[in-house]
């Protein structure tokens, strides 16, 4: 039969079409710089000669991640299971209170199991070790990124990326899936305070020193798989959506969410998650969908352009997301490049599906095989047995976090000569947060939303309130939760914590129904204040927040006001600034400078406010000697709703 020439119309309009798909995609790659991947010839010869070594359903094994709660170790051998995580709240016999050496004994029993299913191909087990080995009892607990970004300090971000790495060996664990590079374009989104900054080269920077941490000493058994994540666009989505939409170029993609990722390359990163958000290209208005089904950036970008030669782990479920898919069934996320596949708890019917993709042809063998060459490219490059005890001490680092909060406060309003406060002062308290190792922890922390703990959870902890107790003795520090029973004019100064009640990923995001106002979304804070404000003694403010918020009422009642984000375990940090030192040492001020604009009204959530409170690199730094206190405006009742 002889085909008909198609009309011309419709050839040249087809043409165009694919010319134009052709151009789009050259956009988005070539947006990118152009890497060659580093390989080591003697690992690339272990890599191939173990990839012969295994059959399809162990190849598969490799592929698929199962949580703890939903494996057993026999399982693990019969699947020959290459990896598996716990999530937020995910602990060794769903103890909480589980010991270094518990959570080691359990490893050792999945690892063992491992390697009879694949003698010589190690298990390597991933976990939210996202400011400290934040799941594990007894763990120091660090600031969270946007407290360490506030403190611009590249050293000490390694500096903790090694510690947490050592907690993560004690515990016997290989793999942090750490650190987030997300540059957030709107504070409204429930994962800000896992970001560094709004600023690109700042992310780049820390994120890179991070991953130097990380996985420094890998080899020795020192280190850790640090995660790049999550690629690319999590912190840009429309309104902070979690998991929505980000609208923007291909240049902007690169360049701004990009930005993180070759700090994190440069430093060897040898993984990277897949980010749960959609991508929109802005400029040649192409929706292009969800990143787990994205192969042009997965595969053409990540792997091809910037020769990223290690894995790419989805996100929890998340290639239940892509269209066609479900979580436990989707060829069309692997095929776009993802190499593990995060499936906590359907994972044995992800397995079964996968396989019968294969054998069926919807995968073709060698994606399989690449998956598999990346995965054992990032086993082998880690020493599987740790140089680290399985001790609580291990786990801990409490001057390095001490450090990190004291540098990362930012001082946002202070009558000259408040702080330090003289050494022996007479304090009152208030705002329950001030005893609150949860609140002064944020997400992340023992549980997914640190929210479900007290105090007990953190034996290693030490609250405000104690740290005040310690450095100005009991009898000088009074404590009183709602500030209703107490004359502060008969104290020197009255220290007042206000705080954000914890949250992690979209259950933190501020609704379109809401702002910015944080005596609006949390009143009891603003009535507390409000006792003890103008009422005889000067009010020392300091907001625990895993965002920048709108609080003008708020500084207005007080006499200092302390960006203090969430500072963590170490509440003797804060104490190390607020505190004149006893032995005459030299005040070291606030070094901390906003790493985000600080809002000047309640629908300031953009990362880029015209006329901000403070901008980008605000802060005082406590020792100026004039500093414009006048009161900040104070609509009556901002609009609750801002503009869509
Ligand atoms: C979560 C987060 C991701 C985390 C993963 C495992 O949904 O998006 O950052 O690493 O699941 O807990």
């Amino acid at each position: 039969m002889t085909r008909k020439p198609l009309p011309l119309l419709l050839a040249t309009a087809l043409w165009a079409a694919t010319a134009a798909g052709a151009s789009e995609t050259d956009s988005i790659v070539q947006a990118w710089p152009a890497r060659k991947p580093v390989r080591d010839a003697a690992l690339e010869a272990r890599v191939e000669t173990a990839l012969k070594g295994l059959n399809l359903r162990q190849k598969i094994g490799q592929i698929t991640q199962p949580e703890i709660r939903a494996v057993t170790p026999d399982e693990v051998r019969d699947y020959a299971i290459g990896t598996i995580l716990n999530g937020g709240g995910g602990w060794p016999g769903q103890d909480r209170a589980a010991t270094p050496a518990q959570w080691r004994e359990l490893s050792e029993k999945f690892q063992a199991a491992a390697l009879q299913a694949t003698p010589g191909i190690p298990l390597i087990w991933g976990t939210d070790a996202v400011h400290g080995h934040n799941n594990v009892r007894g763990a120091t607990l660090f600031p969270h990124n946007i407290a360490l970004g506030a403190t611009r300090d590249a050293d000490l971000v390694r500096d903790i990326g090694r510690a947490t790495a050592r907690a993560i060996r004690a515990s016997g664990l290989h793999w942090a899936f750490a650190p987030t590079l997300a540059v957030v374009q709107d504070v409204r989104w429930g994962r800000t305070y896992e970001s560094f900054s709004v600023d690109p080269a700042l992310v780049k920077q820390l994120g890179q020193a991070s991953v130097e941490g990380l996985q420094e000493g890998m080899k020795e058994g020192r280190g850790v798989l640090a995660t790049a994540k999550h690629y690319v666009g999590d912190g840009g989505t429309r309104r902070g959506i979690d998991q929505g939409v980000t609208q923007a170029s291909p240049a902007a993609l690169a360049n701004v969410h990009g930005a993180g990722y070759l700090g994190a390359l440069d430093a060897g990163v040898l993984t990277v998650m897949t980010s749960f958000s959609s991508w929109t290209d802005s400029a040649g208005y192409v929706e292009h969908g969800k990143m787990h089904g994205n192969a042009t950036l997965m595969t053409g970008v990540l792997k091809e352009r910037l020769g990223f030669d290690g894995l790419i782990v989805s996100d929890w479920d998340g290639v239940g997301q892509v269209p066609g898919c479900t979580p436990e069934h989707c060829p069309a996320a692997i095929n776009a490049g993802i190499d593990v596949v995060m499936v906590p708890f359907k994972w044995k019917a992800f397995y079964e599906n996968t396989l019968r993709d294969v054998e069926q042809g919807r995968i073709p063998m060698a994606r399989i095989d690449d998956a598999v060459r990346r995965i054992l490219r990032a086993k082998f490059s880690i020493g599987m047995q740790p140089a680290v005890p399985a001790t609580v001490e291990a786990l801990q680092a409490s001057e390095l976090a001490r450090r990190a909060v004291r540098e990362s406060l930012v001082l946002l309003k202070h009558k000259p000569g408040l702080l330090p406060l003289k050494a022996n002062a007479r304090v009152l308290v208030v705002g329950a947060a001030a005893d609150s190792l949860a609140h002064q922890s944020g997400g992340w922390s023992v549980t997914w939303q640190g929210r479900d703990t007290t105090n007990v959870d953190y034996p290693q902890g030490t609250t405000l309130l104690a740290a005040l107790r310690q450095r100005l003795g009991a009898a000088n520090v009074t404590f009183d939760a709602d500030g209703s029973r107490s004359d502060p004019k008969s104290f020197d100064a009255v220290i007042a914590v206000l705080a954000e009640t914890p949250y992690a990923e979209g259950e933190g995001d501020v609704r379109i129904t809401e702002n910015l106002r944080h005596s609006r979304r949390h009143p009891k804070d603003a009535e507390v204040l409000q006792r003890v404000a103008g009422r005889g003694a000067p009010v020392v403010t300091l907001l625990y927040s895993g965002r920048p918020l709108y609080v003008n009422d708020l500084a207005n009642r007080s006499d200092a006001f302390i960006a203090a984000w969430q500072p963590g375990t170490e509440g003797a940090g804060l104490t190390d600034v607020l505190i004149a030192a006893a032995d005459g040492k030299p005040w070291p001020g606030f070094t901390g400078r906003l790493s985000f604009p600080w809002p000047a009204g309640p629908c300031q959530f953009s990362a880029h406010e015209a006329k901000p409170w403070w901008p980008v690199g605000g802060g005082l730094s406590g020792k100026e000697t004039q500093v414009n206190t006048k009161p900040l405006p104070e609509p009556v009742d901002p609009a609750p709703i801002c503009p869509l």
